[in-house]
C-alpha cells in the first residue's frame, strides 16, 4: 500500500513527516517536536475522541461537517473543550497555514485529560484538545485504484457498539490492529471486521460498500458513520443509483459484483478481490469509478470546500508530486 512502510524498518523517531505542524496547549510546534502529557487519559485509557478532516488543493472538504462531529462526540463522552468551535476551526486552519501543505490530513482530538493527583475519576480530569497538519495520507492511492485493494474478511468481531459506541470516533482500535495482522498473513492488504452476526460492519479507517443485486449496499450498524460515506450516498443519490443502509451479510460480500471502501483517508477505494477471489473482472467495477470521479469532483464546489489558506499562507507548488505521496494533478 503507498503509505505502508516496510515491515519491521519503523523507527519512529526517524519517521519524517515533513511539514507537519501540531497544537498542543494554544502552542504551535513542528509535528516531529509535538508531544502529549503521559498521563493523559486519551493516551492511558483511549479516552478520547477525535475527527479527521482533509485539506485537498488548498480546501478543507466538508469542514463543517467534521466539526458538527467531533463537537458532538465531545458531548457525548461529556468532555468540555477548552475552545469553542471558532476556536477549533481557526487552530485546524492555523496548523494547516504553518505547515504550507495544500494537500493535508487534519487531525483534531479531545482527551480526557490528566486527573488530580490519586484521582480515578473522570469527571475531575481537565479535557484537552490537540490538533496537527501532516501530509495527506492515503488507505489506497491513485496508482492502486486500477488495481484495487486486496480484503481480508476478519473474524474478528469489531468492538460491539454496546460496548463502545462506533458512531464516537474513537481509538479502540485492537481489534482491527488484529484483523491486519491476519489479513497480511493471508496475503491481503487490509481487512474488513463482523458483527458476530455473520455481517461485515467497517474496516480500520474505512466504510464499506458492495454491489448486490443492482443495488449499492453499505451497514448501518455498528459502524463509524463516516463523512465519505455519507458523501457516496449523496453521489448515489445524484446518479439515481439504488441504495441501501442495512445490514451487509458477510456472503454478500464476498459475491458483490464490485465493491469500495470509504474514507477520508482516499475518499473511495476499489475493493477487487476478497480472499483471494476476485470480484468481477478483478479490476475497478463501473459505479466505482463514476463515484469515485464525482468525489474527487466535489473537491472543487464551494457548497463542500473551504480556503483553508490565506494571503499569509506560504505558497506551495500546486501540481508537484505532492507531499500526498501521489501527483495531485490527477485523479481520474
Ligand atoms: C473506524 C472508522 N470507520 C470509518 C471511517 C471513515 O470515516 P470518514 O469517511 O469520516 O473518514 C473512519 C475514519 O477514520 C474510521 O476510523
Amino acid at each position: 500500500m503507498a503509505t505502508r512502510r516496510q515491515p519491521g524498518s519503523a523507527d519512529t523517531d526517524a519517521v519524517d513527516w515533513g511539514r507537519g505542524m501540531a497544537c498542543i496547549d494554544n502552542q504551535f510546534v513542528p509535528i516531529g517536536e509535538a508531544r502529549i502529557p503521559i498521563l493523559d487519559w486519551g493516551f492511558l485509557h483511549s479516552d478520547a475522541t477525535y475527527d479527521v478532516a482533509h485539506v485537498w488543493r488548498g480546501a478543507f472538504f466538508r469542514l463543517e461537517d467534521h466539526l458538527d462531529r467531533f463537537l458532538q462526540n465531545v458531548e457525548r463522552l461529556r468532555m468540555t473543550l477548552p475552545v469553542d468551535r471558532a476556536g477549533v476551526r481557526r487552530i485546524l486552519m492555523e496548523c494547516v497555514r504553518r505547515s504550507g501543505l495544500q494537500n493535508a490530513y487534519v487531525e483534531m482530538i479531545c482527551t480526557r485529560g490528566v486527573p488530580p493527583r490519586g484521582s480515578r475519576d473522570p469527571r475531575q480530569a481537565r479535557n484537552r484538545f490537540y490538533a496537527f497538519a501532516i501530509p495527506f495520507i492515503w488507505i489506497a492511492g491513485p496508482d492502486q485504484w486500477e488495481q484495487g485493494l486486496h480484503v481480508s474478511v476478519s473474524s474478528v468481531i469489531r468492538i460491539p457498539p454496546g460496548a463502545v459506541d462506533p458512531t464516537v470516533k474513537n481509538y479502540h482500535w485492537l481489534d482491527f490492529v488484529r484483523g491486519l495482522f491476519d489479513a497480511y498473513a493471508r496475503g491481503c492488504e487490509t481487512t474488513v471486521l463482523v458483527d458476530g452476526r455473520g455481517n461485515v460492519v467497517e474496516g480500520p479507517g474505512f466504510n464499506v460498500f458492495a454491489m448486490h443485486e443492482g443495488r449499492l449496499v453499505t451497514p448501518d450498524q455498528g459502524m463509524l458513520r463516516g463523512i465519505t460515506r455519507q458523501t457516496a450516498i449523496e453521489i448515489a443519490d445524484e446518479f439515481h443509483l439504488p441504495w441501501e443502509a442495512r445490514a451487509l451479510p458477510v456472503e454478500q460480500f464476498r459475491h458483490a459484483s464490485e465493491a469500495f471502501v470509504t474514507s477520508t483517508a482516499g475518499g473511495v477505494i476499489p475493493v477487487t478481490r476478497i480472499d483471494g477471489r476476485a470480484l468481477g473482472d478483478g479490476r475497478e467495477g463501473p459505479v466505482t469509478r463514476r463515484i469515485r470521479h464525482r468525489y474527487w469532483d466535489l473537491h472543487g464546489d464551494p457548497r463542500y470546500a473551504t480556503p483553508a489558506a490565506n494571503p499569509r499562507s506560504r505558497p506551495a507548488p500546486r501540481k508537484a508530486v505532492s507531499e500526498a505521496g501521489a501527483s495531485d494533478g490527477d485523479l481520474r
